[in-house]
């Protein structure tokens, strides 16, 4: 199942996405949230800290600088842009991800 949360700023989109990925985290899913916000600020909401957050961010950014190498597939993507959160949340604060495998 993939939840996309989208809407208009301040619309409470960071909220009800941390809200819903915890929430089924804790339900047994297994759960992965992708912060894509030009303001990424889920993982202060998920709960993996201020500090944390802003090491994903500030890699991110390294990226879009070209200071690092894109990802090459999935399991690198939430391996170097990933973080483990409450409830066994996987975070990853993302920018796009090229050439996805279909679904
Ligand atoms: N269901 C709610 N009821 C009341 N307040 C809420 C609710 N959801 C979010 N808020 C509050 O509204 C504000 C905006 O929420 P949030 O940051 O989740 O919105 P956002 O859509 O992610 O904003 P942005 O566009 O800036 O990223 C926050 O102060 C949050 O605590
Ligand atoms: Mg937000």
């Amino acid at each position: 199942m993939k939840i996309a949360v989208v809407g208009k700023g301040g619309a409470g989109k960071t909220t009800t996405s941390a809200v819903l990925a915890r929430s089924l985290a804790r339900q047994g899913r297994e759960v992965v949230a992708l912060d894509c916000d030009t303001n990424p600020n889920l993982g202060i909401s998920l709960g993996v800290g201020d500090l944390e957050t802003e090491r994903l961010v500030s890699l991110r950014e390294q990226l879009d600088d070209g200071d690092v190498e894109h990802a090459a597939d999935w399991d690198e993507i939430l391996d170097r842009f990933g973080t483990d959160g409450p409830d066994g949340v996987r975070l990853g604060v993302i920018t796009r991800i090229e050439n996805p495998d279909p679904g």
